[in-house]
């Protein structure tokens, strides 16, 4: 393999809305390969939200997953948190390296938060479709205490993310990446850890999931945030009703039809069981979902019990999900260190199960 690095920096530039670039940190590893399509394409998630809704009304607990690809990504990925497919050749995934643990405050409460900092660097990876490493760009500077970046979103312009410290009740950056030349934008710096984001580009909302995805926070693009470091309060922060999944990464799926025009996203994640001796040990569970972001409410779900090769539930962290060739397509990318992207299709044959067609028996949504 070819490999060549290219050192970027940049300075700190104000912009607009107290908006500021960070300084770009990125190493090229293949030099020939451009970091995106030109242009660049819908997002796969938001632009086939009908069929999407449509084929996960058809999913259910005996539904059975076909893979259809495997492919090995290539080095080191430490802790993958997010991903985007941005058109049929290229992932962006987002991860961060834990460089020194978050000790704990042994049951105290210590500036709102129970663990020390640690110290960790947060990472967005760019990979062809067959998993080679095309570039690996660090979205903090060493030393900085928001180092955790969570689920990502592409919008058919930019990437959004957050970057949090990792322990509860803290403080994060939401950014949003160009794509092109992982140029990383300070939006809004809010005190709270925050992951998983989506990007709603009708109303300009950006829905962002707190600490074990128990709240969603929203702010919005037409809102003036104050100058970046300083802090903005949210719209609008609401409880997550589900208590059956810690949604960990999430894509926007538009306004569907299905769902009477309501703001949708599409999420996977998983919880870890409270212990029950004899029945549940350190038991995990998950599904995929459909989440109504005006409430949190899941809209649809379903457990999926998928595991990789290497033992790890198949919901940890990344997803994106696609239509290709008529076909509904989920990507996972469960691993860490060592991951592989699993891609299953739904058998249009599997079992039946009573159930399915999320509407009302009149055939509308009854919401
Ligand atoms: C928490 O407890 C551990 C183990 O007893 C100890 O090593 C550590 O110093 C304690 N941390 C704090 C912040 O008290
Ligand atoms: C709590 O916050 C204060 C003020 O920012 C800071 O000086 C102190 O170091 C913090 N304590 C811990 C344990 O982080
Ligand atoms: C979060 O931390 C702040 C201090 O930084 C504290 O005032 C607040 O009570 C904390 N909230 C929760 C829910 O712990
Ligand atoms: C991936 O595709 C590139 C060309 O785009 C090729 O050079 C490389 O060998 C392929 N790698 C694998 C693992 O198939
Ligand atoms: C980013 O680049 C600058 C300038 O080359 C360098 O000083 C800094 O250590 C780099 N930071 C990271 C996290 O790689
Ligand atoms: C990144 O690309 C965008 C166009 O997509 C351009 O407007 C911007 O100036 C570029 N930024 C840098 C630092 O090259
Ligand atoms: C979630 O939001 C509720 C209500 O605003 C608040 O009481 C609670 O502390 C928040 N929980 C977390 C984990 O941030
Ligand atoms: C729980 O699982 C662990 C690891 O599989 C095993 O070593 C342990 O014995 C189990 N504990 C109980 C109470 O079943
Ligand atoms: C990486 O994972 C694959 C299975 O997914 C395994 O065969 C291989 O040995 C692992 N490599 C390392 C270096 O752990």
């Amino acid at each position: 393999m070819q490999l060549s690095s290219l050192i970027f920096a940049g300075v700190l530039v104000s912009t607009a809305f107290g908006q500021s670039v960070r300084p770009q940190n990125i190493t090229i590893l293949q030099p020939d390969m451009p970091l995106a399509p030109n242009p660049l394409p819908l997002p796969g998630a938001a632009s086939n939200a009908d069929a999407i809704v449509a084929a996960f009304a058809k999913l259910g607990r005996t539904t059975v997953w076909n893979l259809a690809q495997k492919i090995k990504m290539e080095g080191e990925t430490f802790e993958p948190e997010g991903m985007v497919r941005v058109g049929d050749d290229r992932f962006f995934v987002s991860g961060y390296n834990a460089i020194a643990p978050t000790p704990s405050f042994n049951g105290s409460i210590i500036n709102g938060t129970d663990r020390a900092a640690g110290v960790g660097l947060p990472h967005l990876w760019v990979y062809s479709g067959n998993g080679t490493k095309i570039a690996d760009a660090t979205l903090a500077q060493n030393g900085d205490i928001e180092y955790h970046v969570g689920g990502i979103d592409y919008d058919g312009e930019y990437i959004w993310a957050t970057i949090a410290q990792d322990r509860p009740n803290s403080t994060a950056t939401l950014v949003k990446i160009d794509p092109t030349n992982i140029t990383v934008t300070n939006i809004v710096h809010i005190t709270d850890h925050l992951g998983g984001v989506v990007h709603d580009v009708e109303t300009g909302n950006l829905h962002m999931l707190g600490w074990g995805s128990r709240n969603a926070s929203t702010w919005n693009l037409n809102y003036k945030a104050a100058p970046y470091p300083a802090f903005t309060t949210p719209r609008n922060v609401r409880r997550n009703p589900s208590y059956w999944n810690d949604y960990q990464d999430c894509k926007f799926l538009g306004h569907p039809a299905a769902y009477n025009f309501r703001a949708v996203m599409f999420c996977s994640g998983l919880i870890t069981m409270p212990n029950v001796p004899g029945l549940y040990n350190n038991t995990q569970v998950g599904g995929i979902s459909i989440v109504d972001l005006l409430t949190m409410v899941p809209l649809a779900e379903i457990p999926v019990a998928l595991k990789s090769d290497l033992g790890a539930l198949m919901l940890n962290n990344p997803v994106d999900v696609n239509i290709v060739d008529g076909k509904m397509r989920v990507y996972f990318m469960p691993d860490q260190h060592n991951s592989t992207m699993y891609v299953f299709e739904p058998e249009d044959n599997s079992p039946y199960e009573f159930g399915g067609w999320p509407y009302g028996l009149s055939g509308e949504f009854p919401l």
